[in-house]
C-alpha cells in the first residue's frame, strides 16, 4: 500500500455541519477506500490535519491552507484545530496553526513502547563520538523506513534526518536489510507505490527521485544485504550523501528490530570507503547493541494517562462546540500505550484511559485503518507511523521557541516584559535567548542575543544560584548603581538564600527604577539549565507585590515550560539556544 495517498484524507461530507459536532459521526460506507462504517469520523479528520501540519514547513500552516490541503469545511477546520489547540497538540496564533511541543507525547507513546531508543540510543551516541559521523536508527515502516534515533554530527552541506522521517525503502542503506525479510505481498505494494509515485513525492523528507532506477536495482541490493549483513547507500538520497548499515536483531525472534547506519560525505570518505574503514567500528556498536537486548531488565510499567473524563467534560462546557469530544478521547487512547505497555487489549485501553470500551473499541479501529495501530489476536500495538503525527519538526524545537508562546501569555497577563536567558561561558554572563516586551522601562534595549553581567541581574542570579560555588565565576562585582552588590561575600550569601527559596528578587541593582524577579527552568532531570524573568518599574510594583502578584504568574510559566520541556526532551535532546 502506498505510505501516503491522497486517499488518507477524509472528504467532507455533505450535511457534515449536521448533527452535533461532538458526536462520533460516520464516513459514509461502501466507497472506494473508505473507512468502516465504525471509524470515528472526527478521529479521522483530526489526523488529517496533523498529518498535514506535519508535511508543512515548520509545522505551521493557515486555517485556510488546512481547510484547501484537507478538503474540510472551514467550520469543521475551526473546530478540530480549537480541540487540539485545547489539548495543548498545535498553537492558533492569528490565521495560522503551529504543532506544539506537548502533541509529541504521542510519538513517545510509540517511542517508549517500542523501548529500543532508550536501550539503545546511548550505543549510537558513543559511535557517533568514537566516529565523528552522523550515526542513526531506523525501523520498517512498510516499503520504507523511519528514524527512531539520530546523533547527527553532519558538517558537510546535506540533508539531516529527524527522528521520525520517512524515506523510501530503497534510496537507502537500510531499506535492503529490512527488504530481505519482506513477504512477496510487501514487494508486490513496493512495486505499486513504485509505479504509482515515480518521484516519491509522497516521501517529503527527501528530494524528488530524479533518476530512473529499474526495480531489479533494490532486488540485488537485498539480494546482497541478506548474504552480507550489511548495506550501502551511495548517494541514493542526494549527491555526497552515503551511509554504511547492519541489522540489530532481536535476541528473540531473531528478526531485525532495527538497523544501525553510519552516514558521512564523500568529501570526508566514499561509499567503498565507509565499508572499509567504519562498517568494522559499526559491526561492534551492533554487537553491543544485541547485548544489550539481550540482557536488558523487564521494563517498567508507566503511569497511565489521568482524570481524562474531567477533563473532556470541562473542556465540552467551556468551548461548547469548538470542542469536539470524540477527537480528544481518540487521541487520548494513543497514550495508553507507553513503556511496559506495548500491546494492550481493548478492555486494558478503555481503563488507562477511563473511556467506555465502546468508545476505546471504535477509536482502535480507526487506527488500524489509518495504519497507526496493528492487531493481532484482540492485542493492540502501535506503528512506526505515529511518528507522522508531529514528531518530525517537533524534534527540532528549541527551549526558546517552546519558551516563546508562555512569555507571550505572562507578558500579556501582567503587562511587564518577559524573558529567558542562559549562562554563557565562562559563567560570568548571560545571555537572553528569548523575550517578550511591552513598551519598555529600561534603558538598556534588551533584545534576544543581549548578554549582561549575571552577579546584577535576577536571571543571573538564579543560574549563579544553581551552579556549585567552585564552579561559579563571579567576575568584577562593579557597582553599577548605588544599590549593587559588590561585595563577594554577601553575594554568596544573597545566593544561598535565592538557591532555597527558588527565586531572586533584583531590586535597582542592574539600573535605577528597575526592579526584576527571576526563577529557575529545570531539565528532566532536574538541573537548572536556564531562567525566566518578569521585570517592572518600582512605580509599578512594590517588593512586596512582586511576591504576592508577580512571582506566582512567573512560578506557573516556568513549570509551562518545564511541561512542554519534558515532554519534548522524552526521546532527544532540546538545544538551549
Ligand atoms: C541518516 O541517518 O540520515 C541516513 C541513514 C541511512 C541512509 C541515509 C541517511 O541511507
Amino acid at each position: 500500500m502506498p505510505a501516503k495517498t491522497t486517499q488518507d484524507t477524509p472528504r467532507e461530507e455533505p450535511g457534515d455541519l449536521q448533527p452535533e459536532p461532538g458526536d462520533p459521526g460516520r464516513l459514509g460506507a461502501g466507497r472506494p477506500g473508505d473507512a468502516p462504517p465504525e471509524a470515528v469520523t472526527p478521529l479521522l479528520r483530526g489526523i488529517a490535519v496533523l498529518r498535514r501540519l506535519t508535511d508543512a514547513p515548520d509545522g505551521t500552516l493557515s486555517l485556510s491552507a488546512l481547510e484547501r490541503a484537507t478538503g474540510l469545511a472551514r467550520s469543521t477546520v475551526d473546530r478540530i484545530t480549537s480541540t487540539l489547540a485545547r489539548m495543548g497538540y498545535v498553537r492558533v496564533d492569528g490565521r495560522d496553526v503551529t504543532l506544539a511541543p506537548r502533541l509529541t507525547e504521542l510519538g513517545n507513546a510509540y517511542l517508549a513502547a517500542l523501548r529500543l531508543p532508550s536501550l539503545l540510543s546511548a550505543h549510537a551516541d558513543a559511535l557517533a563520538d568514537e566516529l565523528d559521523e552522523s550515526v542513526s536508527l531506523a525501523v520498517a515502516d512498510r516499503d520504507g523506513i523511519r528514524f527512531i534515533h539520530q546523533a547527527t554530527r553532519r558538517r558537510a552541506m546535506s540533508l539531516s534526518f529527524r527522528i521520525g522521517d520517512l524515506l523510501p525503502a530503497e534510496r537507502t542503506a537500510p531499506g535492503p536489510l529490512f527488504a530481505a525479510e519482506w513477504t512477496r505481498q510487501d514487494w508486490t505494494a513496493w512495486r505499486e507505490r513504485r509505479s504509482a509515485d515515480p518521484t516519491d513525492r509522497t516521501f517529503p523528507a527527501v528530494p524528488p527521485r530524479e533518476h530512473e532506477a529499474p526495480d531489479t536495482d533494490f532486488e540485488h541490493r537485498t539480494a546482497d544485504a541478506a548474504r552480507n549483513g550489511w548495506a550501502l547507500d551511495d548517494q541514493l538520497i542526494e549527491p555526497g550523501l552515503v551511509a554504511v548499515s547492519v541489522p540489530v536483531r532481536d535476541p528473540v525472534t531473531g528478526r531485525t528490530a532495527c538497523v544501525a547506519s553510519v552516514v558521512s560525505h564523500t568529501s570526508r570518505h566514499t561509499a567503498q570507503d565507509l565499508r572499509a574503514s567504519l562498517l568494522p567500528h559499526l559491526r561492534t556498536a551492533v554487537s553491543a547493541m544485541e547485548n544489550t537486548l539481550r540482557t536488558a531488565p523487564p521494563p517498567s510499567p508507566g503511569t497511565s494517562p489521568s482524570n481524562l473524563a474531567t477533563w473532556t467534560t470541562t473542556s465540552k462546557q467551556e468551548l461548547g462546540r469548538d470542542f469536539v469530544e470524540s477527537l480528544a478521547r481518540g487521541l487520548t487512547v494513543l497514550t495508553a500505550f507507553d513503556e511496559g505497555r506495548p500491546e494492550l487489549t481493548q478492555s486494558e485501553v478503555a481503563k488507562a484511559t477511563g473511556l467506555a470500551r465502546a468508545t476505546a473499541r471504535r477509536a482502535l479501529l480507526t487506527y488500524e485503518h489509518e495504519g497507526l495501530v496493528r492487531a493481532e489476536e484482540n492485542r493492540f500495538r502501535l506503528t512506526p507511523r505515529v511518528l507522522g503525527l508531529g514528531f518530525p519538526p517537533l524534534s527540532r524545537t528549541t527551549l526558546p521557541r517552546i519558551a516563546q508562546p508562555h512569555l507571550t501569555a505572562l507578558a500579556h497577563r501582567t503587562q511587564e516584559s518577559a524573558s529567558l536567558a542562559i549562562l554563557v561561558e565562562p559563567g560570568e554572563e548571560i545571555q537572553y535567548t528569548a523575550r517578550a516586551s511591552t513598551p519598555r522601562v529600561m534603558s538598556v534595549n534588551i533584545t534576544v542575543g543581549t548578554r549582561l553581567p549575571a552577579y546584577a541581574t535576577s536571571l543571573g542570579r538564579v543560574l549563579l544560584a544553581a551552579t556549585p560555588p567552585e564552579h561559579r565565576t563571579l567576575g568584577p562585582l562593579r557597582p553599577l548603581t548605588p544599590h549593587t552588590i559588590t561585595d563577594p561575600s554577601t553575594l554568596t550569601r544573597a545566593l544561598t538564600t535565592i538557591r532555597s527559596q527558588g527565586y531572586a528578587l533584583v531590586d535597582e541593582e542592574w539600573e535605577e527604577g528597575l526592579r526584576s524577579l527571576a526563577v529557575p527552568v529545570h531539565d528532566r532531570t532536574g538541573a537548572t539549565i536556564a531562567a525566566v524573568n518578569i521585570s517592572t518599574h518600582v512605580s509599578r510594583h512594590t517588593t512586596d507585590s512582586c511576591r504576592a502578584h508577580l512571582l506566582p504568574a512567573l512560578r506557573e510559566t516556568a513549570t509551562a515550560i518545564e511541561t512542554d520541556l519534558h515532554t519534548a526532551g522524552r526521546f532527544t535532546p532540546v538545544p538551549l539556544t
